[in-house]
């Protein structure tokens, strides 16, 4: 018999910006994710460097005049917003039990601003939620998935101004009082810590119209910190009872050696990478360590009278993390650097890579549920983890892809070793369930679904959607609550 509660969310996730496409239908404005640029006749290091590329102003008034989906991977996803009646089958067949993706807020307010929701988007959040509701799939919404009305960059400096701020709240009191009773969880930004590693993505700065780009980078975090609190509080309001969850990308670091230094870099790791933002959003209140970091940055963060109550008042129900792997800490220079979500990081020996670099750590997962769940008795859910792979199309039609089978098992294994440690842990929506664009190089080609699509990194391909036998595999994983993993 497995550890899992019986009433566990096994699930999968995607994000409108990778997913969607249809980005001029349905009355949807432009938004930041629209705006980025990829190159399929890239060769690997140009791909990587795009990763985590700064937006700069001659890329964006390059994408604000382009008129393709070509060049914008971002524009056409695997046009999600056509298929979903289809792709929810699958994810029924599979027995899902939740689905999380992100409401795209230029469809509900497509310049941000507009004095009224776009109707159009609201019914189509309507009819998907419904249909999953019909399906029995639970809905875990991610309000805001990076990408923001392009309006709210040009008109009022985006996250760096209290305007945003301030629609981004008109934005969550429309979903909760539209889409109220269609969600189960609610998560009003995912990631909160990627402004530090990618500021475009996280609170869509423009690089070379920055004086002082730190400050910028944390005076925008401040300003979602203002505004999740706004969303705990407006959920709570109009929705009583209603979950609302705080989401980190978990860097999970070991010291590389037992040397001190080692040591006391990695606790930096963790308290200015991860713990920092948790901290905000569940403690309610900005840590100590955070005045330091912030001297050695150079920061100074205006706040305005009420903030930190507010903070300290609304924080979050539950916590989740994505969780792709780990890296080690050392101040020494001399360490192989391998790729990783949104950075770079020390090169661990006793781990193996993903065909991107990314290593391998399913104990890091229980590692990082402990460690989470020990520091503030919080639910924890994983909200992303998965395997980015180069798979193929067999001629049978079928993908044999048993690296993501095992590394699935491995990382299941070790959310019930959690389990069992006493940490609480409710769901794992899988990353990537379907094949959609990668947020970080813009590839196709690297694929976390337990269902292939078929397209190319160009957009080139049929569409079709294929089982991959990792679909076989998880489908009886979730049928036997994660007992049998064979
Ligand atoms: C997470 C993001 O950080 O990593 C996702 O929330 C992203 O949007 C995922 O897709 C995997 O990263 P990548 O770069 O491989 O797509």
């Amino acid at each position: 018999m497995s550890r899992f509660p019986k009433d566990f969310l096994w699930g999968g996730a995607i994000a409108a910006s990778q997913a969607d496409g249809a980005w001029q239908d349905g009355n949807k404005g432009l938004d930041t994710q629209d705006l980025r640029y990829f190159d399929a006749a890239w060769e690997n290091e140009m791909r990587q460097e795009n990763r985590n590329i700064n937006m700069t102003a001659q890329r964006f008034t390059n994408a604000m005049q382009a008129e393709n989906t070509e060049m914008y991977p971002f524009r056409r996803g695997i046009d999600f917003y056509y298929t979903w009646k289809e792709d929810l089958k699958l994810f029924h067949e599979m027995g899902m039990k939740l689905f999380r993706t992100s409401i795209n807020w230029a469809r509900i307010y497509p310049n941000g601003d507009d004095p009224k929701p776009n109707e159009q988007g609201i019914q189509f959040y309507k009819a998907l939620f419904t249909e999953c509701h019909r399906l029995g799939i639970k809905v875990f919404a991610t309000i805001l998935h990076y990408n923001i009305p392009v309006h709210l960059v040009t008109e009022y400096g985006g996250w760096k101004s209290r305007e945003t701020v301030k629609y981004y709240e008109r934005y969550c009191i429309t979903l909760f009082e539209e889409l109220g009773d269609l969600v189960d969880y609610w998560l009003p930004f995912n990631e909160i810590n990627c402004s530090r590693f990618n500021p475009w993505n996280g609170c869509c700065l423009i690089k070379d119209q920055e004086a002082e780009y730190n400050h910028a980078i944390f005076q925008c975090t401040h300003h979602q910190f203002v505004a999740n609190a706004l969303a705990v509080k407006a959920a709570h309001k109009i929705l009583p009872g209603s979950k609302v969850g705080g989401m980190i990308a978990r860097f999970t670091s070991y010291p590389a050696t037992c040397k001190p230094d080692d040591v006391m870099q990695s606790i930096l790791d963790e308290n200015y990478k991860n713990y920092f933002y948790t901290d905000v959003m569940a403690r309610g209140k900005y840590p100590s360590y955070t005045e330091r970091m912030f001297e050695e940055l150079g920061v100074d963060i205006e706040k305005e009278s009420g903030d930190i109550e507010l903070i300290s008042e609304n924080t979050v129900d539950f916590l989740a993390y994505s969780y792709y792997m780990s890296m080690l800490s050392s101040n020494d220079p001399n360490y192989e650097i391998t790729s990783g979500n949104l950075l770079s990081g020390k090169k661990n020996p006793y781990l193996k890579s993903s065909d991107w670099g990314w290593q391998i750590d399913p104990i890091g997962l229980r590692i990082s549920l402990n460690q989470m769940y020990d520091r503030y008795q919080l639910p924890v859910m994983i909200a992303e983890n998965g395997i980015g792979a180069k798979d193929i199309l067999e001629a049978d039609k079928g993908v044999h892809d048993d690296y993501r089978i095992e590394y699935l098992r491995e990382h299941v294994r070790q959310m019930e070793e959690a389990i069992a440690d006493g940490v609480d842990l409710f769901g794992y929506t899988m990353w990537g369930i379907i094949d959609i664009v990668s947020c970080g190089t813009l590839e196709m080609s690297k694929r976390y679904g337990v269902i292939y699509v078929d397209r190319d990194d160009a957009g080139h391909g049929s569409n079709q959607r294929y089982k991959k036998d990792s679909f076989h595999w998880y489908k009886k994983c979730i049928a036997t609550n994660g007992d049998d993993l064979r």
